[in-house]
């Protein structure tokens, strides 16, 4: 196969400063995974503003039940092929599970998503003291660091499944705390995943940093999906937050431009999509 014409119209690069204006300014952050060249060129096509490799690529790509098995090099790999198609993009890499074992794993993950991958923000999940380590001594590296909060798919055991977190007063002020800790620790941005609409809007207005939610209501700085889940390919049940944005669309790329504008103008998430 022969790659013809893959120029994108010229965009300013998204910065981590950039995402903060954007906050600032009320303007919403529009973020997708991608795990290859082909949709990550897609993904900078439509202009979305952030493109994540999330380890979710453990199910959708290689058909695992969890994030859990994901290897570092795996998301080296995939991190550098999204890289290859991206130009505007923001890129956020995660660090698989146990990556953040301690500092030395978490900064040697660090460097290798941002040297050998291309990423140009790590993602972290959780806010036990030596992830707050972690994500304080990256961020005195100079590496941005997304934060992870709320329902944190690789913690899916303790959790007993991927269930709704913060839904208790207490665990909703608990789920509060830890966003507070991660940026005071240094984190650029976090991603709450899988909380009542109500928490997603508390932490939101209570955060300086860009909060980007996934199942967690209407109120957030800006949203994220996995691909195959707003493509409508994900094998079984689409999860009630996501939305299939192909149905009745003749195209991948009109699906991404119509997730993008539907983020950017507050039409996505309805309130089917949230949890109370
Ligand atoms: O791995 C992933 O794709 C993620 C998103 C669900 C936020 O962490």
């Amino acid at each position: 196969m022969y790659v013809q014409n893959t120029s994108v119209p010229e965009r300013k690069p998204v910065t981590v400063p950039g995402l903060s204006a954007m906050k600032a300014q009320g303007r919403r952050i529009v973020m997708l995974t991608a795990y290859d060249a082909s949709f990550a060129w897609h993904l900078e096509s439509a202009g979305i503003d952030v493109a994540l490799v999330g380890d979710s690529l453990g199910m959708v790509v290689q058909g695992h039940r969890s994030t859990l098995p994901v290897t570092l090099d795996q998301m080296v790999y995939h991190t550098a092929a999204v890289a290859r198609g991206l130009a505007a993009t923001l890129l956020v890499a995660d660090l698989p599970f146990m990556a953040d074992r301690d500092l030395a794993h978490a900064l040697d993950a660090g460097a290798r998503l941002v040297g050998e991958g291309g990423a140009g923000m790590v993602k972290i999940e959780g806010a036990a003291p030596h992830i707050l380590e972690s994500i304080a001594a990256l961020a005195a590296r100079a590496i941005p660091v997304c934060a992870h909060l709320g329902l944190t798919p690789q913690s899916v055991l303790k959790f007993g499944g991927f269930r709704i977190q913060g839904k208790e007063q207490a665990a909703a002020d608990r789920v509060l705390s830890e966003a507070l800790a991660v940026q005071a620790a240094g984190a650029d941005l976090l991603v709450m995943e899988g909380v009542p609409a109500e928490l997603g809007r508390r932490v939101t207005a209570a955060l300086s940093i860009p909060v980007i939610g996934i199942g967690a209501g209407p109120h957030c700085d800006g949203q994220v999906l996995v691909i195959h889940d707003m493509l409508g390919i994900t094998p079984g049940k689409r999860p009630k937050f996501s939305k299939d944005f192909l149905a009745g669309r003749d195209s991948v790329a009109a699906a991404i431009s119509a997730y993008a504008e539907d983020v950017r103008s507050g039409a996505f998430p309805a309130p089917e999509h949230c949890f109370n």
